[in-house]
């Protein structure tokens, strides 16, 4: 783990040169299935409700899952996982989009979804992701995210999946203070594993916040 704070880096360029050059590689150990981690949502929305999923990778298994059912949009800042995701998943409306530029119109999706994504982002700008997937939710709308659980800045791996990778996050505190800081109320709090399908890979616990716009 190297620390990073370049005022002048464009670190969510690099992230999605990263997944660009990384996505076969990363999307060959990722799970196939979802189902379990999506239940809680899934309940609760009636079918064709109108769901996104920021950072949706190949769409493989997120996406898909929630196309069984629903309206879904996927996006990505990576250019080449969204190729990835629409070849994998026809059903979902793929874009490439920046979560933290502000992508979306408002009150228009009955749920948001984010897994293992948010963190790519630079910390400094996750409150303002948080205020416009807020924003882009329909009065009553979910919010599903995988969050940092400890507070480790930001910082790159020199080999995740063969190439150099950045994260930045707080720990869970911040984002349950985030979260409520922009007008959700929390409903649920459980802690995701790593989402590969091999065991080879280290442990890794997410806290998954789940929560309302009220
Ligand atoms: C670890 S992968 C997870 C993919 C998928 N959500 C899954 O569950 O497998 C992280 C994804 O987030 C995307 N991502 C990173 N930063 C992003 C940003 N600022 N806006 C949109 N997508 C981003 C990456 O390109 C990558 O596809």
């Amino acid at each position: 783990m190297k620390p990073v704070d370049d005022k002048a880096a464009d670190y969510r360029a690099f992230v999605a040169r990263g997944y660009d050059a990384c996505g076969d590689a990363y999307n060959a150990d990722r799970a196939t299935n979802a189902a379990d981690v999506l239940d809680g949502l899934a309940a609760r929305l009636a079918d064709g409700a109108r769901v996104l999923d920021l950072g949706c990778g190949a769409a493989v298994p997120i996406t898909r899952t929630l196309a069984a059912r629903f309206d879904v949009v996927g996006a990505d800042i990576s250019r080449q996982q969204t190729v990835r995701a629409h070849t994998a998943v026809s059903a979902a409306s793929i874009v490439t989009a920046d979560m933290s530029a502000s992508p979306f119109r408002t009150e228009v999706f009955d749920a948001v979804v984010s897994f293992y994504a948010i963190f790519h982002v630079p910390r400094e700008l996750q409150q303002g992701v948080f205020a416009d997937i807020f924003g882009s939710l329909k009065p009553g709308g979910y919010l599903l995210a995988s969050v940092g659980r400890t507070d480790a800045g930001s910082y790159t791996e020199p080999d995740f999946f063969g190439v150099e990778m950045y994260w930045s996050h707080y720990g869970v505190d911040a984002y349950r203070a985030m979260v409520a800081a922009v007008g959700f109320e929390l409903l649920e709090e459980r802690i995701l594993a790593h989402g590969y399908s091999a065991d080879c890979h280290e442990p890794e616990r997410h806290p998954l916040i789940f929560a309302r716009k009220p």
